[in-house]
């Protein structure tokens, strides 16, 4: 009998410093089939009862169950021991700082150029224009000979439209070329949209065309691609009231309804009579500043009604039919409206300039 007892403590001992070490699942399960599995040590102890005499048997049997249950217990405890520390170790591992900044995400936005095109656009659907388009890459023909600018008209000198060589031969009606290839150029206005649009339709027209127009020009208030809406509209009976009416109506839609607008008489040799559109200046509230130059004025786009010879050169009766058109530069609307005063700025795409608008 002692020697049982004996060999049960130090069955015990062994099994405890065991598990003490034990630094995973593994390890205890290691330890259950050693002291408690069906050939383990304490079950090898209870087979070998029948050595024992009769009358040590149920204190024996009870100290073995005992011991069981000790040792149950312990694998239970170490289990949940071992399952705290890895959970332990798992938040220390995922530790969330939550008094850190959080990752924002950057918000873009549409550029100035962009909306102001996206309103202008707006404006005119609800005046019952729609968007005509052309080409930027254009030829003579519509650029200038179609809308009565003289063969010798300075806009055709090469120090302010930029000439492509080609190939291809001109359309018909295109002028004679002088020397270099004159025929292909990147066009100086959306106008030429008004001489192919009136060729491709009869009257009446009610069309803009925005797009990208060049010229050879860099400086504060000059870059050598910018942007223009050109507005035509061709009908029976208009006249000049019809255009101050709409630009009028523009300039309050666009601008805001305090705006007030003035014409100057001026010339185009696609327009008879032209004029230049000037839009009291929102910014400083019509009273002078540095950006209108003092006189509360600030010029915006050039107009007029559609000259009779741009008429019938598209095959329009001018004695059945009038039109007014004029073309807006849309980066000086949109510099304008949020008082920039360079017009690079609007093309270099500096995130740091384009935020603040
Ligand atoms: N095309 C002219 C320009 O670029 C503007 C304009 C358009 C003038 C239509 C009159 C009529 O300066």
């Amino acid at each position: 009998m002692p020697d049982v007892i004996e060999q049960i403590d130090s069955l015990l001992a062994a099994a405890r410093a065991e598990l003490a070490a034990a630094a995973g699942e593994p390890h205890v399960e290691a330890a259950r089939v050693k002291y408690l599995g069906k050939s383990g040590s304490l079950s090898s102890l209870r087979k070998g009862m029948g050595a024992v005499p009769p009358a040590d048997r149920p204190k024996l049997g009870k100290l073995v169950t005992d011991a069981i249950a000790q040792l149950e217990a312990l694998l239970e405890q170490t289990r949940t021991a071992l399952g705290q520390r890895a959970l332990q170790q798992d938040l220390e591992r995922e530790k969330l700082d939550v008094t850190l900044p959080g990752r924002t995400r950057r918000r873009g936005h549409r550029h100035p150029v962009s909306r102001a095109l996206d309103d202008i656009i707006e404006i005119f659907a609800r005046l019952g224009f729609h968007v005509a388009d052309g080409p930027e890459i254009e030829w003579d023909l519509y650029n200038f000979e179609k809308l009565g600018l003289p063969r010798d008209h300075p806009a055709r000198d090469m120090q302010d439209t930029f000439y492509l060589e080609t190939r291809l031969p001109p359309p018909p009606g295109s002028p004679p070329t002088r020397g270099a290839q004159e025929q292909l150029l990147l066009r100086t206005h959306t106008s030429p949209v008004q001489a192919r649009t009136m060729l491709g339709q009869p009257p009446p027209v009610r069309i803009i065309a925005p797009g990208k127009v060049y010229r050879v020009d860099s400086d504060v208030t000059h870059t050598p691609m910018f942007h223009q809406v050109e507005c035509l509209h061709v009908e029976k009976g208009l006249s000049m009231a019809h255009l101050r009416g709409t630009l009028d109506a523009f300039a309050k839609a666009f601008f805001g309804p305090e705006i007030k607008t003035r014409l100057r008489p001026s010339y185009f040799p696609f327009t008879e009579p032209s004029a230049e559109v000037d839009v009291s200046h929102a910014l400083c509230g019509g009273k002078g500043c540095k950006i209108c130059k003092g006189t509360g004025w600030l010029e915006v786009l050039g107009s007029g009604m559609v000259n009779p010879d741009v008429l019938s050169g598209v095959g329009y009766d001018p004695e059945q039919i009038t039109g007014y058109a004029f073309g807006v530069g849309i980066d000086r609307l949109a510099m304008l409206r949020h008082g920039i005063d360079d017009l690079r700025l609007l093309f270099e795409n500096d995130v740091r300039f384009l935020e603040q608008l």
